[in-house]
């Protein structure tokens, strides 16, 4: 939640504000009503723990010596976003942000004014068009919904070895509650029920997969998750990987022995090879600043602690309990040792509280199962 500092307000609808380490010029939370996609300038409180990882993320490049980022924010609303970055890291030596809103253009010039006026320009227009500054090393999608629209501007404007953060929105389309519009809009069919928001994430993983190859690019996701009411993932990409094949496939339920899915098949196509990059993924830390330190803090821990088992879904003790006719479901703690001392990589996953990713076949998590029930 942003805290309100001493500066008078210089009008009814924005405040100074500071989110995380960065002092901004804000609209009144819970002052705007209705769909947010109709405020004129959009700023979500509920977002900060994104914000907060996007700055653990950009701080890792830093750490790893990367080249400051000539970067482009495409929808930028208040700029909270980029600006954050460039104020609480030292990943950026510049950063372009176009917003076609005219009074979310008055607050984001503002803010960029109070931030970093050397660093920072604002674009006022589509971001559909490629904006002077290209080729850029990092751009990052943000929308309403989905980035799909934003794409073909996106793959035109990043550079050959430059990092992408793509934001989707769209969890009904993409997590299985209007199917036929995953299918119009992503090509893919999705998963329902509990492991709809992860296939949701692998389908526009695929999607953005298929995207960067038709432009001669080839993608390494950095780190990608779920969250809340949104799904996003941060990637490389590549030239030199475009003729790569990539982990992209159909999940039939009838052959895959990974976690059960209800429905019958095939689904995706998604996405069925690694979220992150491990040795990006174990770097990130809490950033100092960070604005809501206890949920970001969560998240990090069990994103850091599934990366080295890094297979596409997860198990859950409920649904085990279910599978394996106990009314009692074993405890995570109990599956996870089992699973260990069967010398399977076991950790807990960062979509559910109670999620477990093993390499382990569905068999010896059964098994697993079994005895931790009949020893609980
Ligand atoms: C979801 S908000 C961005 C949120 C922002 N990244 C943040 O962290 O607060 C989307 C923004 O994109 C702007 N927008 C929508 N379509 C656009 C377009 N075609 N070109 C430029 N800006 C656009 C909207 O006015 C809105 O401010």
């Amino acid at each position: 939640m942003p805290t309100e500092s001493e500066a008078p307000p210089p009008s009814p609808s924005v405040r100074r504000c500071v989110e995380g380490g960065t002092a901004l010029w804000l609209p009144p939370v819970g002052a705007s009503r209705g769909p947010a996609r109709r405020r004129a300038v959009f700023y979500n409180p509920a977002m900060a723990v994104d914000r907060d990882l996007n700055v653990a993320f950009a701080r890792v490049a830093e750490e790893r010596d990367y080249p400051a980022w000539d970067a482009w924010e495409m929808l930028g609303a208040t700029g909270v976003r980029g600006l954050r970055l460039v104020h609480e890291t030292g990943a950026m030596g510049s950063l372009v942000v176009t917003e076609q809103n005219p009074e979310a253009l008055w607050v984001l010039r503002r803010n960029a004014r109070a931030v970093a006026p050397d660093l920072v320009t604002v674009v006022s227009g589509d971001a559909r068009s490629v904006p002077p500054g290209a080729p850029f090393d990092y751009v990052d999608l943000d929308p309403y919904g989905s980035p799909v629209p934003f794409l073909p501007a996106l793959f035109r404007a990043i550079a050959d070895g430059g990092i992408v953060a793509v934001t989707a929105t769209d969890m009904m389309v993409l997590a299985g509650v209007t199917a036929g519009a995953c299918a119009r809009i992503y090509g893919a069919r999705p998963i329902r029920g509990r492991l709809a928001p992860e296939s949701g994430l692998r389908i526009l993983m695929a999607f953005l997969d298929r995207e960067a190859r038709a432009r001669g690019f080839g993608i390494r996701p950095l780190l990608s998750y779920v969250q809340g009411h949104h799904v996003r993932t941060y990637f490389a990409v590549d030239r030199s990987l475009s003729r790569r094949e990539t982990p992209v496939g159909v999940i039939d339920p009838t052959t895959w022995d990974g976690p059960w899915i209800a429905g019958r098949g095939p689904f995706g196509p998604m996405w069925l090879g690694p979220l992150g990059d491990p040795d990006w993924v174990r770097r990130l830390r809490l950033p100092p600043m960070a604005a809501r330190p206890k949920e970001t803090g969560a998240l990090l821990e069990r994103l850091i602690e599934e990366s080295p088992v890094d297979r596409p879904f997860y198990y859950e003790p409920n649904e085990l309990a279910r599978r394996i006719g106990r009314r009692e479901p074993p405890s995570v703690d109990a599956l996870l040792a089992g699973l260990r001392a069967r010398q399977r990589r076991a950790a807990r996953g960062h979509p559910r509280e109670a999620a477990i990713r093993t390499d382990a076949p569905r068999a010896t998590v059964e098994e697993v199962a079994r005895s931790a029930a009949a020893s609980g």
